[in-house]
């Protein structure tokens, strides 16, 4: 997994439960680096699953919660980071549409070591969109938060809804649609 996503959780530890948390994660999970996680490196999966079972045991919610919470943030990050890559949409729904011909498709531009998960569109209709996710690993919940996030970013009145389709694999079905 790539290293910006452990530098940006840790920020996003540190910002919301303060350093000893972060301190408190490293101290249970002992990764082999001790910690020391670069933007640019490639660490350990399994390190990211044990720092967000942690998190969650310490401050009670799920796993799943804390995955999607920390999409939520992370798209704001991404925002920062490659705001051309968000600005050439002009909505939610078409930034979403695009996350798996374009921007993944750049992401492994830039970061060949990237693991991504695949997307596709059964339902692209105007102000509605269903996203169906496929992944060797199971981050549906992230996916979800990044959704969401991107949701809020661009201020529109859309509501998504997931559902596990993980009896067919790890898979899951998102529906985008008009607040009711
Ligand atoms: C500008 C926007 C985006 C950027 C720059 C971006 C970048 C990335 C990068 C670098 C990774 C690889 C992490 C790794 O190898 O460990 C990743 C993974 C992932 N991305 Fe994106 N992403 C963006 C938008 C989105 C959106 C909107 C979604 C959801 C619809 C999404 C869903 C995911 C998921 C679920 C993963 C985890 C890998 C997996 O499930 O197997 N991404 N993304």
């Amino acid at each position: 997994m790539m290293g910006i996503v452990f530098t940006e959780f840790f920020d996003m530890v540190e910002h919301r439960h303060g350093l000893r948390m972060s301190e408190q994660l490293l101290d249970a999970v002992a990764p082999a680096n001790e910690g020391a996680y670069t933007a640019v490196g490639n660490y350990d999966h399994q390190d990211m699953m044990r720092y967000v079972a942690e998190l969650a045991r310490d401050t009670g919610r799920s796993v799943d919660m804390i995955l999607a919470e920390f999409g939520e943030y992370l798209f704001e990050v991404f925002v920062r980071r490659y705001p051309g890559l968000i600005e050439s949409a002009g909505s939610a729904i078409e930034f979403l549409g695009s996350v798996e011909a374009f921007i993944h498709v750049e992401v492994v531009k830039l970061y060949p070591d990237a693991e991504l998960p695949h997307f596709e569109y059964p339902v692209r209709e105007q102000g509605r969109l269903v996203m169906v996710y496929r992944s060797s690993r199971w981050l549906a919940p992230f996916a979800l938060g990044l959704i969401r996030g991107c949701i809020a970013h661009f201020g529109d009145a859309l509501e998504v809804r997931m559902t596990d389709l993980s009896e067919q694999g790890t898979r899951a079905r998102f529906e985008i649609t008009p607040v009711a």
